[in-house]
């Protein structure tokens, strides 16, 4: 039902109703209501900012914050009414306030619009949910470190092309992915630096009249900067887009480790298992046990790029300073918090719990002459040429083939048969363990490196325990 005309704080100009269907298109209460705490919050902090400034006298001040401090409880117990009619959550909390405290109420607007304040609102809330994400994404690196350190000595397939290719540690592979999502940390601890700006003050474009301390009002809501332009202030999303672009980024880490987890949960694979508490069974097929969660932290990524490309369309082309596009922010950046939150919180206690099959992935590296490098380089060692050495290994590897045998099963004669530099040492140089360590190089698949990758990434996980 539209209202009369009357109960917009807007109203002064209008003569009649706003239309119930474009009321309902206009309204953001329904999605940005889980702004309230953020919005409450920015507006004590603009009550005592306005007091500073004395525009407020300290009674009106404490009695807006008490007032704003009694709607945040009716909310928080479920008994707050959100009316498509206030439009959104500011206006609504406003509307609250003054129906609380009186006529003071309506001085709370004083030298502010709702331009800078949702973009403030964003603001906090982007920093206070980035910090949880951190910390579930921290708590995944962690899992991954630990599963290393199980796994330092489990031999299995590295691949290319999804084809057996050289044998490396399961630790190895498994601090790749950490050191994606340690990036990913990365990515996101630098996009609250530009988030951690303040923007009250801007007003609803040009600057606010009034002699605010903005400086204080940033310090007291915990922002280290002030924004430095007022029209910028409102009119940009850049941040938002940043959080969801560096969200995009890990979600496409966690989409390729699920997808590995799939298909090693395979029983062509039988790498590892999932427990029963992160699989799903079939509604039709008694024997199934499928990992539901790992395929949709794979599938999840779609939402997200897909929240990317709105917000970035969104945002195209829109002239200078705000407009009501803007409003369109919200669901897109909200739905990409929940998405990572949700799957970050289960993708790690999925890994923790997850049994792995070392005997099966031993068994994985006998076949598909995963060694024929460490061939060419043993001759390498006898002085041919790597392209050379490379075409003799790629022959013994052919007569395998014909023989269906393993490297390992070649015998002297026919290694002879390929070159005379062949000699005793082939036999221990084809093994997948001499071929893992081999690579003793720094960031290499050798039991001594991988140790080291684990090593730093221990510190580097009780260093950054910051707090954003
Ligand atoms: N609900 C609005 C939004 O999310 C708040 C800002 C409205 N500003 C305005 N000038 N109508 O964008």
């Amino acid at each position: 039902m539209a209202t009369t005309i009357k109960n917009k704080p807007w109203a002064g100009r209008f003569t009649s109703a706003t239309n119930t269907l474009a009321e309902e298109l206009n309204a953001s209460i329904g999605f940005d209501c889980r702004l309230y705490k953020y919005d409450i919050m920015g507006s004590i902090a603009h009550a005592k900012t306005l007091k500073r400034a004395g525009i407020l006298t300290v009674a009106e001040s404490a009695k807006i914050i008490k007032g704003l401090k009694a709607v945040e409880k009716e909310i928080e117990a479920g008994r707050f009414e959100f009316l498509v009619e206030d439009e959104d959550i500011h206006m609504a909390i406003e509307k609250r306030l003054t129906q609380k405290i009186g006529a003071v109420g309506g001085k709370l607007h004083t030298g502010r619009s709702r331009n800078d304040q949702v973009a403030l609102d964003v603001r906090l809330y982007l920093k206070a949910e980035c910090g949880e994400a951190l910390t579930l994404l921290k708590q995944l690196r962690k899992t991954l470190v630990s599963l290393a350190k199980l796994h330092v000595d489990t031999i299995m397939p590295g691949y290319t092309h999804l084809q057996r290719a050289q044998p490396v540690l399961l630790a190895h592979h498994l601090m790749a992915y950490y050191e994606m999502f340690a990036r990913d940390e990365g990515r996101f601890v630098d996009c609250m630096a530009r988030v951690d700006v303040m923007p009250l003050g801007a007003g609803a474009l040009a600057g606010s009249p009034y002699a605010l301390d903005r400086d204080y009002t940033a310090k007291l809501l915990g922002f280290s900067k002030v924004t430095a332009n007022s029209l910028d202030a409102v009119s940009d999303r850049d941040f938002s887009i940043e959080f969801i672009s560096a969200s995009s980024i890990m979600m496409m880490h966690l989409s390729r480790f699920a997808e590995e987890l799939i298909i090693w949960s395979s029983q062509e694979f039988g790498f590892v298992e999932f427990s029963d508490s992160f699989s799903t069974g079939s509604s039709i097929m008694p024997q199934k046990k499928n990992p539901d969660m790992a395929e949709l932290a794979r599938g999840k990524v779609g939402r997200v790029y897909g929240n990317l490309m709105t917000l970035l369309t969104v945002m195209k082309a829109l002239p200078l300073a705000y407009n009501k596009d803007m409003q369109e922010d919200k669901e897109p950046l909200f739905d990409t918090i929940d998405t990572i939150k949700a799957v970050l919180g289960v993708v790690a206690p999925m890994v923790k719990t997850m049994r792995v099959n070392k005997k099966n992935m031993r068994r994985a590296t006998v076949e598909g002459f995963l060694t024929a490098t460490d061939v060419a380089d043993y001759l390498v060692g006898k002085g041919l040429a790597f392209r050379k050495a490379h075409a003799v290994s790629g022959k013994a590897v052919r007569f395998a083939i014909d023989k269906s045998k393993t490297l390992e099963e070649l015998t002297m004669k026919e290694w002879k048969g390929f070159s005379p530099l062949f000699e005793d040492g082939i036999f221990d140089a084809v093994t997948v363990e001499s071929s893992i360590k081999a690579r003793k190089i720094s960031g290499g698949t050798g039991t001594a490196s991988v140790r080291a990758q684990i090593k730093r990434a221990e510190r580097e996980l009780k260093k950054r325990g910051r707090a954003l």
